[in-house]
């Protein structure tokens, strides 16, 4: 059976408070859409339809982002849940199967809830996804007749004994393409909103004699975004099960409350990840390397048996090699580092290469910006870049190389060489002593006047 996904992503996410359309806040690091779409992906839909509105351009840029096949149909106007699916209607015409609906601001549902829903589907016509909701709020509330799922009523319509029911409404609905639009024309628009709702089209089926029902899921996959409150709450939810997802593939963590993941960190088994560590999108950590505390990762690849700060920063283009060390208070970005090279200390290393078993000193800085553009900074194996020394790229150091504390290289450096470019030094006798008593005698006249 072929499946088409309808994802609504028009509202305006007034709540929110916010120039950014509701649907591209992030959890995670990646958008409520992708969210939404990554599970549903898994079920190798053979079309995805996304509803833009509100911020249009960017929510279909960020769809097609996901996945450049995705189609995007626009609702200029939200005229509601069913006028917003209409909308798809023109984009599905030469579709035949069944049509999931899912809401772009409902980031969790499962993968194996709508299989669920897909399995229910093939004895029932409309089959909706419910949850027990321990505090239902203004959700819409679903109307059980045993196994039929007989109406949904809206917060703003029910009655105080409707709104006593638990059993909510997740937005999640399935029906075959043809049924879906054949119900979703005889919506109308007679309810306290004014608006079209989707979920008129349970009742409208129960009328018809269609079979409909309800299969309900964990109140947790149903949360959906609507305030900065929400979002911060979902992103805790993300968190503590990613966590939990990370010590359970055999990462160590002495203090997981304290370290972020995003929705791409792949950690391996035995990696060490100290507490207070950031992952923000695109990094890879390979077995038994460690990050240690106060890191922020991004963009990042970490091999085997390298370790990370404490107070690193690798920023994305960062490569490195197996026995890698980066240090405190160092920064990485666009570089490969290879084997068993050590960064140690208060260094900038930007779109560079440092060859294998070479050592940066403390301070050490790789000047690859002009102002205008960005050069490149290549070291090779086994050298030794003295303290603060400052490489002005584009420029290369070779193999088994040496630079002196505090030079400045501007020139490339053979192999075998050593750069040293700093003022000579003079010591003046007695000059020291000299000039501080002038400068206490002033100190001591001021205190005086
Ligand atoms: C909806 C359901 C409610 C359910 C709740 C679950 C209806 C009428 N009500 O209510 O039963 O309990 O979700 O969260 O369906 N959207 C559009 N175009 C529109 C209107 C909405 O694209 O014209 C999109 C929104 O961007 C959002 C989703 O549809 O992603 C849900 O809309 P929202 O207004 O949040 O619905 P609720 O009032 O929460
Ligand atoms: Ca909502």
């Amino acid at each position: 059976m072929s499946i088409a996904l309808v994802l609504l992503a028009a509202g305006k996410g007034t709540r929110m408070d916010s120039d950014i359309p509701k649907v591209l806040h992030k959890i995670g690091g990646a958008p409520l859409l992708h969210h939404a779409m990554l599970s549903a992906s898994a079920l190798e839909p053979e079309r995805i339809i996304v509803v833009t509105g509100h911020g249009a351009e960017e929510v279909e840029a960020a769809a097609r982002a996901f996945d450049a096949d995705v189609v995007t149909v626009r609702q200029d106007v939200q005229h509601g849940t069913a006028h917003a699916v209409a909308q798809a209607k023109e984009a599905l015409s030469d579709f035949a199967g069944d049509v999931i609906i899912l809401y772009g601001d409902t980031p969790f549902i499962s993968t194996e809830t709508l299989d669920a829903l897909l399995s229910k589907r093939s004895t029932h016509d409309v089959v909706v996804l419910g949850f027990n909701a321990a505090d239902p709020g203004r959700y819409g509330r679903l109307i059980m007749d045993g196994t039929t799922l007989s109406r949904i009523v809206e917060f703003k319509d029910a009655s105080p004994e409707e709104r006593a029911i638990t059993l909510c409404n997740s937005g999640v609905i399935c029906a075959d393409a043809s049924h879906l639009f054949d119900l979703i024309d005889a919506v109308d628009a007679n309810n306290a909103s004014g608006e079209y709702y989707l979920t008129d089209i349970v009742a409208i089926a129960h009328d018809r004699g269609l079979k409909t029902t309800a299969i309900t899921c964990d109140e947790a996959e149903t949360l959906g975004i609507n305030s900065r409150a929400e979002l911060a709450a979902a992103e805790t939810v993300f968190q503590h099960r990613t966590r939990a997802a990370m010590l359970e593939n055999g990462v160590q963590m002495q203090a997981p409350d304290t370290v972020y993941f995003s929705f791409d960190t792949v950690i391996g088994r035995d990696a060490e990840i100290d507490p207070h560590v950031v992952f923000a999108p695109g990094v890879t950590v390979e077995s038994n390397a460690r990050i240690r505390a106060f890191s922020h990762l991004e963009g990042a690849h970490v091999s085997r048996d390298a370790t990370v700060g404490p107070y690193a920063r690798l920023r994305p283009g960062a490569e490195l090699a197996e026995h890698v060390h980066i240090g405190n208070f160092v920064e990485i970005k666009n570089a490969r580092i290879d084997e068993g090279a050590k960064v140690n200390h208060l260094s900038y290393v930007g779109d560079a290469e440092i060859g294998a078993r070479t050592n940066i000193g403390a301070g050490t800085i790789t000047c690859n910006y002009d102002g205008v553009m960005k050069h490149k900074t290549t070291i090779g194996q086994n050298s030794f870049i003295g303290s603060n020394t400052m490489l002005v790229a584009p420029v290369n150091v070779g193999n088994d190389a040496m630079t002196a504390t505090s030079t400045t290289v501007t020139k490339d450096v053979p192999d075998g060489a050593m750069a040293i470019a700093r003022t000579e030094q003079i010591n003046k006798k007695g000059f020291a002593r000299k000039l501080f008593s002038i400068l206490r005698a002033k100190k001591a006249k001021q205190a005086k006047d």
